[in-house]
C-alpha cells in the first residue's frame, strides 16, 4: 500500500475513535474496499477514488451540529500537510462536499466517475444485512422508535425535513434504503445493489409478519 493512503487510515481512524458505529472506521474501511472493488471495473484516478472514500464522513455534519464545512476544512489541511498536488485535493473536497444522499438535490449534474463509484460505495453500505444493522442502531442511538404502525413514511422530504425526521428505524427504509437501488450509477453497483434489495425487502416482510402476531 502507498505511504499517503496508509498515513490518511490511521488519521482517520484516530479522528473517527468512539464515532456511532455506523459512521466509524469499519464503515470506512467497507466503503474503501468496495470502492476499489468498483474502481476496478471503471476508468478513474484511483488515487482521488481512495482518499475520498477515506475521507468522506471525517466529520459527519449530523454529529458536528449541523457543520457542512467541517468536513472539507479537516479534509483540505490534512492533504495540504501530506502534499498532495491541488489538483487532487480539489476533486477530493468536490467528492465529499456532494456525496450525500441528502443533497442529491443540490450536487450538480455532470458528476466525474471518481465520486459515482465513492457514491454507489457509501450506498451499498446502507443496504443489506450491513445497512439494516446500521440503520437499527443509529436510529437506537437517536431514541427514534422501531416502528409504528400509525406514522407513515415521508416520502419527497426536503433536505431540512430529512435532517429533522424523527420518524421511525423501519420508515427510514422507504424514505431512503429501498430508494438506492435505483440510483446506483455503475454498473458494478447496480449489480451489488440488487442482492442488498432484495435482502431488505425479506427482512421487512419477516419484521411485519413477526409484529402482527397472530
Ligand atoms: P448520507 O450520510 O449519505 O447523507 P444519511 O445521513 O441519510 O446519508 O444516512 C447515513 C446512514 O445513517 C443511513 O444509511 C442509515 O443507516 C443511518 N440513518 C440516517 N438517518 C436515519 C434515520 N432517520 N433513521 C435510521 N437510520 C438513519
Ligand atoms: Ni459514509
Amino acid at each position: 500500500m502507498n505511504h499517503l493512503i496508509s498515513c490518511t487510515i490511521d488519521f482517520v481512524k484516530e479522528k473517527l475513535h468512539g464515532a456511532e458505529a455506523g459512521h466509524d472506521w469499519f464503515h470506512i474501511e467497507r466503503v474503501w474496499k468496495l470502492s476499489k472493488k468498483i474502481a476496478e471495473t471503471e476508468n478513474c484516478n484511483l488515487e482521488v477514488v481512495e482518499l475520498s472514500a477515506l475521507l468522506h464522513d471525517i466529520a459527519d455534519p449530523k454529529f458536528h451540529g449541523g457543520n457542512e464545512t467541517l468536513a472539507l476544512k479537516i479534509s483540505q489541511d490534512f492533504l495540504e500537510n501530506q502534499n498532495v498536488s491541488n489538483a487532487v485535493i480539489e476533486q477530493v473536497l468536490f467528492i465529499i462536499q456532494n456525496i450525500s444522499f441528502k443533497n442529491r438535490g443540490e450536487a450538480p449534474k455532470d458528476l466525474p466517475i471518481e465520486l459515482k463509484i465513492v457514491q454507489d460505495a457509501d450506498r451499498l453500505d446502507a443496504m443489506g444485512a450491513i445497512g439494516i444493522a446500521r440503520t437499527f442502531n443509529f436510529g437506537g442511538f437517536k431514541n427514534n422508535l422501531m416502528y409504528h404502525p400509525e406514522i407513515p413514511p415521508k416520502l419527497n422530504m426536503t433536505k431540512e425535513e430529512y435532517k429533522k425526521n424523527e420518524g421511525t428505524t423501519i420508515n427510514h427504509f422507504y424514505e431512503k434504503l429501498l430508494l438506492l437501488k435505483d440510483l446506483m450509477n455503475t454498473e458494478k453497483g447496480k449489480e451489488l445493489a440488487q442482492e442488498r434489495h432484495d435482502f431488505m425487502q425479506k427482512f421487512l416482510d419477516e419484521f411485519y409478519k413477526e409484529w402482527n402476531v397472530t
